[in-house]
């Protein structure tokens, strides 16, 4: 009924609107006094985080994109090798692992048996599991050796929203945390990252209020037979993520690239029309990611594409190559998928409610896959 939808049309849309709340309850009292990271709850002991030399990120779906952020993040932040991998090829590979390996385990639901073999094998090879997990008492974090719960609220429809957000934040967590411990980053360069990240709630916030824009599009363009989407950096995962939203409820072809990966094939698909979204990072990074987006961004529109760009706020670089563009608050690039992936769910909800389905419960699809 609506009433529990909380005045929305559909689960989905009331979850993507928990957001700010998913974020910010998990990142709610994981701090001590003192402003440092304290993460009691990962009963690790400290001299085995200290002395990881790699780490495997395994999961499914949602989860695993989340999980390609945080090799991003905790690559960045803790020169940790950062392997992400889903779990159903990571479980029947031989991967190699030691008792300096650390295995985190990201799901919602706690249940996904995919996740849940590649957990116990991990866990026989003698290697540290980390379960990050939404649902508590569910299965995974109980066969873990430690679990970091995502604070998301339970989550109804079958495609993940804000449970993804949350699990991002749990891996940003994770990240500083160790950084913290390994002191690979200064304490106030942690502080620094930590006081951006509590700002994400409202910056999502903002782009919820912005959502009427992102539904009038989707509802213009429900007829499209394709859409691609293309990132770079973490904008990647977001890039996959936003075409896995459109696909699972929308029914709808949809692909996500690494933007650089465009000339070495996939730009062959480009046509006259063709809808392509782009997520383009902050141009305030050190780097020469943002410029090579951009290119990214003029090379498919040359050959015809309807280009609809995220960028942030003050971009200009962006407009003269966007047919259609959304802004996102500014944000450094490393914690922008929190933003940016918020336009690409609206769209795909509205896009979905459009073509008059059933967007909590796509076809031939289960909230939690409990088989292998
Ligand atoms: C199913 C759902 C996906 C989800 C995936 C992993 O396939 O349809 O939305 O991302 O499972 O689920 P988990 O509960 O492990 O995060």
């Amino acid at each position: 009924s609506a009433a529990v939808k909380g005045g929305f049309d559909s689960f989905m849309d009331k979850e993507i609107h928990d957001q700010p709340k998913a974020v910010a309850d998990t990142l709610l009292g994981r701090t001590d006094a003192s402003g440092d990271l304290m993460l009691d709850e990962l009963r690790i002991p400290e001299t085995v985080l200290r002395s990881i030399d790699k780490i495997i990120v395994i999961a499914c779906g949602t989860a695993a994109y989340s999980g390609h952020v945080a090799k991003y993040a905790i690559e960045h932040w803790c020169r940790i090798p950062v392997e992400v991998e889903l779990a159903h090829e990571f479980r029947y590979r031989d991967p190699i692992l030691t008792p300096r390996t650390l295995v985190v385990a990201i799901s919602q639901s706690g249940e996904t048996m995919d996740t849940l073999m590649a957990v116990r094998h991990a866990r026989e090879q003698g290697a540290y599991v980390l379960a990050i997990v939404n649902t508590h008492g569910s299965t995974i974090p109980r066969e873990s050796d430690a679990v970091l719960y995502t604070h998301a609220g339970p989550e109804v429809a079958v495609a993940s929203t804000k449970a993804f957000l949350a699990q991002i934040t749990a891996c940003y967590l994770l990240g500083l945390y160790l950084a913290q411990l390994r002191g690979t980053k200064f304490a106030d360069e942690i502080q620094e990252t930590l006081q951006e990240l509590q700002a994400l709630p409202d910056k999502i916030q903002s782009v919820l209020d912005d959502e009427a824009a992102v539904r009038e599009v989707a509802q213009a363009m429900k007829d499209e037979p394709s859409f691609l989407f293309l990132g770079r950096h973490v904008g990647y995962p977001v890039a996959l993520e936003g075409a896995l939203k459109l696909k699972e409820i929308a029914y709808i072809h949809a692909e996500g690239f690494a933007a650089g990966e465009l000339k070495h094939g996939p730009i062959a698909l480009i046509d006259t029309g063709q809808p392509v979204f782009v997520i383009a990072p902050s141009p305030r990074g050190r780097d020469q990611l943002h410029s090579k987006v951009v290119s990214n961004i003029q090379e498919v529109r040359a050959r015809g594409a309807r280009t609809l760009v995220i960028a942030e706020e003050g971009d200009e670089a962006v407009v003269p190559y966007a047919d259609i563009l959304f802004r996102v608050p500014q944000t450094p690039t490393l914690l922008s998928p929190l933003v940016a992936v918020v336009p690409l769910q609206i769209f795909a909800s509205e896009l979905a409610k459009a073509k008059g389905l059933d967007v909590d419960q796509p076809r031939n699809l289960a909230k939690s896959v409990t088989v292998e």
